[in-house]
């Protein structure tokens, strides 16, 4: 009798026993499945952001307003768009009609005057564009070339870089500029009045457009000096090691 109450109670035990270890095994894999899922979803949250804003570029990429900023830099191109109520300060007007900004013109006229004390001639023939002029504009050309082709030089309302009122195309605005004595010096020496040859010959993959001898970006000395590169001109994306890419 005495015997065969300790053996229920052995067994008794041993399903106790049981019991609690197919428990604490449930409770084991229920944790370890919400740890998982958590642990995959803070990846994949950090792979999406990661992959929203940084592009690998060892530089700090500042959004303000919709506009990007790098180094102080504002940058516009295939990938960083200005909103399409951005319009710049102090704009004043160059040659009759062409707007930029008050700086930039004064960079201007030294380039000009230092250009034609050695007998070449260099104007602006256009400068600042709203978001609306470039719809136009670029409307245009793809009513002219269709969007592929007018993809390769002319940027979509918001991506123009004409839209800061920073940059200047200077005398014909084609190709027939290239290789003049008037192109070949600006490529050497607009640098030291802060400008850039900002879709230089040769980085279209780059920069997301052709070759334009005409069109000058103002960054200032220090930053165009750097770009100039010894007169093997590096672009904004090189440099700041961003893409230009329509999304
Ligand atoms: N031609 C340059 C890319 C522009 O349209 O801003
Ligand atoms: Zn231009």
């Amino acid at each position: 009798m005495k015997k065969e109450k300790s053996s229920n109670q052995i067994k008794k035990r041993a399903y106790l026993i049981f019991a609690v270890f197919l428990l604490a095994l449930t409770l084991f894999f229920i944790t370890y499945e919400v740890l998982l899922t958590n642990k995959e979803k803070r990846k994949n949250d950090y792979l999406q952001n990661s992959s929203e804003n940084t592009e690998d570029s060892q530089y700090v990429i500042n959004e303000e307003d919709g506009i990007t900023y790098i180094d102080g830099t504002i940058i516009v191109n295939k990938s960083y768009s200005l909103p399409s109520s951005y319009v710049p300060e102090n704009i004043v007007i160059i040659n009759n009609y062409v707007k930029i900004v008050d700086y930039v013109k004064e960079a201007f006229e030294k380039l000009a005057a230092d250009a034609l004390s050695l007998g070449l001639n260099i104007y602006p023939s256009s400068g600042y564009r709203s978001y609306a002029d470039q719809e136009k504009i670029y409307n245009n050309y793809i009513m002219q070339d269709g969007i592929e082709k007018a993809d390769t030089y002319s940027a979509r309302a918001g991506y123009s870089e004409h839209q800061t009122g920073l940059v200047i195309d200077v005398n014909t605005v084609d190709m027939t500029f290239d290789n003049t004595p008037e192109s070949n010096w600006l490529k050497n020496n607009c640098y030291r009045y802060g400008f850039i040859i900002r879709y230089p010959e040769g980085k279209e993959d780059i920069t997301g457009y052709m070759y334009e001898p005409w069109h000058i970006r103002y960054v200032g000395p220090s930053l165009a000096k750097t770009l100039y590169n010894n007169g093997n001109w590096l672009t904004i994306e090189e440099y700041y090691q961003i893409t230009s890419k329509y999304k």
